[in-house]
């Protein structure tokens, strides 16, 4: 989805919004622009790669101290430069990037245009920067105006803003995501840390309805309700103590550098904490890897046993709410859903406990199942999913308890949960889910286990399993994969069946085939093929069967059936039941959904290379999903 960056600093915005952007790719857009403020706005826009926006823009026509960029993932109005952020207001002395939807834009567009506004693009995010030409009108002043027209906002959004004549960037978020990074270089507000990780490590999460205004002529006198950076940065310069005994920050700032102050729309003046993120940098680079996609698929025999590594005391509270609840549901999109399934299936088999796995955006259907009782697990790779959000949101509404199963601490979900989880993967760039699906299946399983009493067991078998997978992502699996891959490229359509475990491992390999070489593939329960399915099968129709040893009978009877119609039946399964193309993979018991989406994960990576496509980037998805 959209992402934003806004930098204040020392030095020229050019290069670190650029490169902001760069490492916001991933979050999936079609069109970038850039504008950065010196005496007067400049701006730069592309419907298109921000690599074009990086060759048409000419740092020494564009340069100044304050910036802010962005990468659009349309959503009202076409991919057009016109469309593409940033968007002014009447007299373009106004920027403003903006992720998220505002809903009420139309209705706010007809009281602007009745008063005279002249609106330059068909977005709703355009609305922003005419509301604050509108509210300046009123003689208020630049921070209160944006205050004025934030509070006019109905939806989601993070936005970022400047004007001429001011020396600030203003910043808001609610339902969208917008973290503020402190370095000595300067300070960055940005759509998500990744974007700024480079330089500097230490982040401010705001919550819902702050709006922040990051200052580079801050007031003199602007102790206590300035927070300073250099403060924050644990820069000490003691001459420069306010020495007033209720306020620790420095208030004699240097212009060296800019102040925050954050206000809560609904509280006024909030303090909010500085964070330290653990995240190495290395782990946001593709090393020695040409793509994400293929790094951080080799990156799963380090991540599953990661995922385990959980505080003891946040498992047992977690153990105890399950046994406690009555009902509880496992909810979230795309591959969080196939691993909620999956999950679903886990505490069946293993724990022997009841689990409902539903899809975050159809979750308001059961609102009514929903009492103090009911204990809902949201699983969220980017804790940013605007369905996943709802739906929390819908539980806490009848006073359910939540607990989250995320891999960005800090994210919004933290921060609507009770009890949150971490998957510990690190940063996961490529825009399909691939580490964090196997770290979600392995974290629902050591919940499982450790409900049944046998946690320990399950760990010996996670420590087992590293082995297996360092050899499934191996350059000679790497090399068979390529040769089958040769063989389905040019197909028009793959099936997958799977029965149990496996047809959650079937639903999520489809989904991978398909989001990145776009080719159509399709999953079915294996008992569902008789009851439609079968009718799609031809000569030489590709089928994928995941097999595990405790149910392999029935699912292999239904490749039976395929390959009666012509079907040409690959198998992954540890056991070659007579299958036209055999992937080897070691039969792996509750942990099979883990070692037999690899080989899938790696075959639709070729598959895409093959069909000359950017495996990390497919077209019209975004990573983190922050719309509904
Ligand atoms: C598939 C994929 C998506 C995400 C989905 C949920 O490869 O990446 O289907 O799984 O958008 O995202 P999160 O887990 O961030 O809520």
């Amino acid at each position: 989805m959209c992402g934003i960056i806004g930098y204040i600093g020392e030095e020229n915005a050019v290069y670190f919004l650029l490169k902001g952007l760069k490492n916001l790719e991933y979050r999936g857009y079609d069109s970038a622009g850039i504008a950065v403020l010196s005496d007067v706005i400049k701006w730069k826009k592309v419907a298109g790669r921000v690599e074009e926006l990086c060759s048409r823009v000419n740092p020494r026509e564009m340069s100044g101290r304050i910036g802010i960029a962005h990468t659009r993932w349309a959503t009202h109005g076409a991919v057009t430069e016109r469309n593409a952020h940033p968007h002014f207001d009447c007299t373009f002395s106004i920027a403003v990037v903006h992720n998220g939807i505002i809903e009420n834009h139309r209705h706010l567009k007809e009281i602007l245009r009745e008063k005279g506004h002249k609106f330059s693009s068909d977005t709703d995010s355009e609305v922003i920067a005419h509301l604050i030409e509108d509210a300046l009108l009123l003689n208020r002043d630049f921070v209160s105006a944006c205050m004025h027209a934030f509070s006019s906002l109905e939806g989601s959004f993070a936005a970022i803003v400047m004007k001429e004549g001011e020396h600030k960037i203003v910043g808001v978020r609610k339902d969208s995501p917008l973290v503020i990074g402190v370095s000595a270089r300067g300070i960055f507000l940005a759509s998500d840390i990744p974007s700024f990780l480079e330089w500097t490590n230490r982040v401010i999460y705001l919550h819902n309805y702050d709006m922040v205004v990051v200052d580079a002529d801050p007031a003199p006198d602007a102790c206590g309700d300035v927070r300073n950076v250099r403060d924050m940065c644990d820069v000490r310069d003691v001459n420069n103590h306010c020495g007033a005994s209720h306020c620790g920050a420095l208030s004699a700032l240097t212009e060296k550098h800019a102040s925050i102050r954050i206000y809560n729309l609904n509280e006024g003046l909030v303090q909010r904490p500085v964070d330290s993120v653990e995240v190495d940098i290395e782990q946001a680079k593709k090393g020695e890897f040409r793509h994400f996609m293929l790094k951080e698929i080799t990156e799963q025999a380090d991540t599953i046993k990661k995922a385990i590594q959980q505080d003891e005391e946040t498992v047992k509270n977690v153990i105890d709410a399950i046994k406690n609840a009555f009902g509880i549901f496992f909810i979230g999109c795309g591959s969080s859903y196939h691993a909620c399934l999956a999950g679903s299936y886990l505490f069946s088999r293993i724990a022997k406990t009841h689990v409902n796995a539903v899809l975050a955006s159809e979750f308001e259907n059961y609102e009514h199942f929903l009492t103090d009782k009911t204990l809902v697990f949201a699983v969220s790779q980017s804790g940013e999913t605007a369905d996943v959000l709802d739906a929390v949101r819908v539980a806490r509404d009848r006073g359910s308890r939540v607990i989250s199963i995320v891999n960005m601490m800090g994210c919004s979900l933290t921060r609507e949960s009770d009890e949150c989880l971490l998957m510990n993967a690190g940063p996961e760039i490529c825009v399909l889910s691939t580490k964090t699906y196997t770290s979600q299946v392995t974290l629902m399983a050591m919940l499982a286990y450790a409900l049944a009493g046998n946690y320990d067991d399950f760990v010996s078998e996670v420590k087992r399993l590293y082995l297996d997978i360092y050899n499934l992502t191996s350059r000679t699996m790497r090399e068979r994969l390529c040769e089958v891959a040769k063989m389905l490229a040019d197909k028009e359509h793959i099936y997958l069946i799977g029965r149990g475990l496996q047809y959650a491992t079937a639903l999520e390999a489809a989904l991978k085939i398909k989001e990145v070489s776009y080719i159509h593939a399709e999953a079915f329960a294996g008992g569902e093929l008789k009851h439609g399915p079968l009718a799609l099968i031809d000569k030489g129709t590709p089928c994928i069967v995941f097999v595990s040893k405790d149910n392999a009978s029935k699912i292999i009877s239904n490749a039976e059936e395929v390959r009666a119609r012509g079907g040409y039946i690959i198998g992954i399964s540890s056991v070659n039941y007579d299958f036209d193309c055999w992937i080897k993979v070691p039969d792996s018991d509750m942990l099979n959904p883990v070692v037999q989406i690899i080989p899938v994960q790696i075959l639709a990576y070729q598959l895409a290379l093959l069909r000359g496509l950017d495996p990390d980037k497919p077209r019209n998805l975004a990573k983190s999903v922050t719309v509904t």
